[in-house]
């Protein structure tokens, strides 16, 4: 007998062993969970062995940097820090956001660096579930050597206004899309057996006061729009736990709110692991416990620990019932088993992970996501016989622009500019921080035959020299956003726009690379014919940019938000309370010795477009945007031939796409869908994305969603498919009509 069939056998009885354990007492110290035990019931029954005081110390979390003495165990600097509890094998939790990569804001470990993906926003803009799990897988190893066990990641909450400050590190405006790229990426987390969170529920949908604001909206538009992102991203990703927002929902903080963490997140859709708050989101203790909220996080951060001894004395008072604690800890403690975070501790020394090969996950996820806006002429890829290039601005010798906040990874290869902030919400955890991967040392490396250099574009006159001078000139404008501000507006800063032009002037073949946060107005359009939308491409992003100029990969990013072109086209024409919190800051300012008296009140945003998020919102008001959502050009061209639609219970269809054009590229079909005679604008309901040879053909299926072919009934309560004629377009974007058919479907209802 080898000792490997040997070994399998061992293993399996262990396992049966384990599975005998689990029926006489489950919470055993080493108990391993089989596929077939119940989570849960493991839960419980380690809460049946816990002193009230253990309890207590599970439901609040420590922030480390003002954590010093509180425990005995070695506090590593990041979001926060649960002790376990030994004696029932509990681990401890070490949490670290985790976005883009294991985050370092301001260098709190002092030379930890990790692999920095492109922003959220660039990998949804790949429409590509695998590239979303492979970030998330990566991300998940690193973590897990760097001693982290759950991960604040998996931020899903939906583009509503173009300027909000995170828009980076969501996923774009539409449910589908975002809801299945999160739940990919949680997955992707989570394969490490550790935890990923969900974040924020709900509607933290602008920075500008997002500790104050209240997000009014009706209960159907919610559940079809952000709620239907996290529902999705919830089935496919089964995150451990699920973040709270900073953010009152109709009159209610989210972390208090009985209807989002109760009603539709653990009754509704069945939800078995924890909500924890987020960073300073706890108001109160019997309130938010009562009304869901399992954990406090960075307890440090509210103005009280919650639930530290306030939780004791509410239960010992009744005003919290014990049951109600109990199902706190099982759901904290049924995430950690799901996950495997429980049974799988982290090592006790950091390990070095793999980073080279982690950056081939960040360069391929950039190259996905990188999007093409426009190309008149050909003008790209960059042609063979360009000698002489120049690229202007951005300081694109150097790198490439990082979005700020919670999220901000030290990236492999260090900071080569980094820079504090002196104002503003986000000065304390913030900074405007590059990643070392140049564009220009990236291009120079592809073409070793042209001259390839650079102008700062400070100098706008000698900027435009040098461009009148080469064959081409690139240009690199950039916006940078952070959590905790939204930009005041869409224009690029700096006077970046006045340098397009004057470049854009004297020399004719001109292309814009622009690295932002999400979309930004381009007065210039019309004269520059190249423009490529390079998003914060992550510690890779100067070679995958040099890669798709140059033509060494086809460009595939389709936009997963809508470029308007006017910010007068979006619902909201500024930054709602922008006005507020500046006459505050104002105020402040001039009062130093009692700054702390002119605090930002609450004040509502009303989301009139509903459900109508993004590319709907477009549609119905007739508003034509500069680019539209799910756009993006390729070096080659697709064509969709011969669809078949089928209806009644389910609709499918299913079509030929090919590659019509002379190079290998990626293409995203894309299914969208509304019923005929109905006011609602069409939904996408399907996508996929195909690589295809030239000449290649390859037969297509997409079955729509059905949450999305629904509408929520409120008295139902649940989803309803009216049922009739609906019509389908087989799209390149959000806006293309060429390909319409018509089918009929069933009537039908579905549970929340
Ligand atoms: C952010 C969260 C983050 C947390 C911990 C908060 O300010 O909103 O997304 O996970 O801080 O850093």
């Amino acid at each position: 007998m080898s000792n490997r069939f040997y070994g399998m056998l061992l293993g399996a009885s262990l396992l049966a062993l384990a599975g005998a354990v689990d029926a006489r007492d489950a919470s055993k110290p080493g108990t391993t969970i089989s596929a077939s035990a119940d989570a849960r019931a493991r839960a419980q029954a380690i809460v049946a062995r816990m002193t009230l005081d253990e309890k207590i110390a599970l439901a609040h979390g420590l922030f480390p940097p003002m954590a010093a003495g509180k425990t005995t165990n070695e506090l590593i600097p990041s979001a926060g820090h649960i002790d376990g509890i030994p004696r029932l094998s509990i681990p401890l939790v070490r949490e670290s956001d985790a976005s883009l990569g294991v985050a370092n804001q301001v260098e709190q470990r002092k030379g930890d660096v990790a692999t920095a993906l492109p922003s959220s926003l660039a990998t949804a803009a790949s429409f590509d579930v695998a590239i979303a799990r492979a970030g998330g897988t990566m991300i998940g190893a690193e973590a897990r050597a760097k001693r982290f066990n759950v991960l604040l990641a998996g931020g899903v909450n939906l583009t509503r206004d173009p300027w909000n400050g995170r828009n980076f590190e969501y996923l774009g405006e539409d449910p589908l899309l975002a809801g299945e790229m999160a739940g990919a990426h949680i997955a992707g987390v989570q394969s490490n057996h550790i935890v990923s969170t969900v974040k924020h529920l709900a509607l933290n949908a602008q920075e500008t006061g997002r500790m104050v604001v209240d997000a009014r909206i009706d209960e159907a538009s919610l559940r079809m729009s952000d709620l239907l992102a996290f529902q999705i991203a919830i089935e496919k990703g089964r995150p451990g736990s699920v973040m709270c927002a900073y953010n009152k929902i109709n009159g209610d903080w989210a972390c208090e709110n009985r209807d989002l963490m109760t009603d539709v997140l653990k009754r509704d859709w069945g939800y078995r692991g924890w909500v924890m708050s987020d960073w300073g989101a706890v108001h109160s203790t019997a309130r938010a416990a009562n009304a869901g909220l399992d954990q406090q996080s960075g307890q440090e951060l509210d103005k009280a620990m919650y639930f530290a001894a306030p939780l004791k004395a509410a239960v010992q008072s009744g005003a919290v019932p014990v049951a109600r604690l109990d199902d706190m800890i099982a759901r904290y403690l049924t995430g950690l088993i799901e996950t495997g975070a429980y049974d799988n501790p982290v090592p006790a020394t950091a390990q070095v992970p793999p980073y080279a090969a982690h950056a081939e996950v960040a360069q391929r996820a950039a190259e996905a996501g990188i999007v093409l806006l426009k190309n008149d002429g050909d003008l790209l890829p960059v042609a063979r016989t360009a000698k002489r290039i120049v690229l202007i601005g951005g300081r694109a010798d150097v790198g490439v622009l990082s979005g700020g906040g919670s999220s901000q990874v030290r990236s492999v290869g260090g900071a080569p500019i980094e820079i504090p902030l002196t104002s503003g919400a986000a000065m304390s955890f913030a900074r405007y921080t590059y990643h070392a991967s140049s564009p220009l040392k990236a291009l120079q490396a592809v073409l070793p035959g042209a001259t390839v250099t650079f102008a700062d574009g400070k100098d706008v006159a000698a900027a435009a020299a040098a461009a009148r001078a080469a064959d081409i000139a690139i240009v690199f404008a950039t916006q940078w956003t952070t959590e905790a501000q939204d930009v005041p507006d869409l224009s690029l800063p700096d006077n970046q726009d006045a340098l397009i032009v004057a470049v854009a002037k004297v020399q004719p073949r001109t292309v814009a690379v622009l690295e932002t946060g999400g979309p930004v107005l381009m007065p210039w359009i019309g004269s520059v014919p190249a423009v490529l939308q390079a998003w914060y491409p992550g510690q890779r992003g100067g070679e995958a940019i040099a890669d798709i100029l140059t033509g060494k990969v086809s460009p595939s990013g389709r936009l997963p938000i809508t470029f308007p072109a006017a910010a007068s086209q979006a619902p909201r024409a500024a930054p709602v309370g922008l006005d507020r919190l500046t006459s505050v800051e104002a105020q402040a300012a001039a009062n130093p010795a009692n700054a702390s008296t002119f605090q930002l009140e609450s004040f509502p945003v009303d989301y009139v477009e509903g459900a109508n998020v993004g590319y709907r919102w477009y549609e119905k008001q007739r508003q034509r945007p500069l680019f539209a959502f799910g756009h993006g050009l390729s070096y080659t061209s697709f064509a969709y031939r011969n669809p078949v639609v089928t209806g009644g219970r389910s609709l499918n269809v299913t079509f030929e796409v090919t590659n019509t054009g002379k190079r290998a590229g990626a293409d995203v079909p894309q299914m969208y869908v509304a019923r005929d005679g109905s006011a609602t604008p069409m939904r996408l309901a399907g996508f996929t994305r195909v690589t295809l040879k030239p000449g290649e053909t390859r037969r297509i299926t997409l079955t729509a969603e059905p949450r999305i072919v629904a509408d929520y009934d409120t008295t139902l309560p649940g989803w309803r498919i009216a049922g009739g004629a609906y019509r389908v377009a087989l799209a390149h974007d959000a806006q293309d009509r060429a390909l319409v058919v018509t089918t009929r479907l069933d009537a039908a209802t579905m549970k929340p």
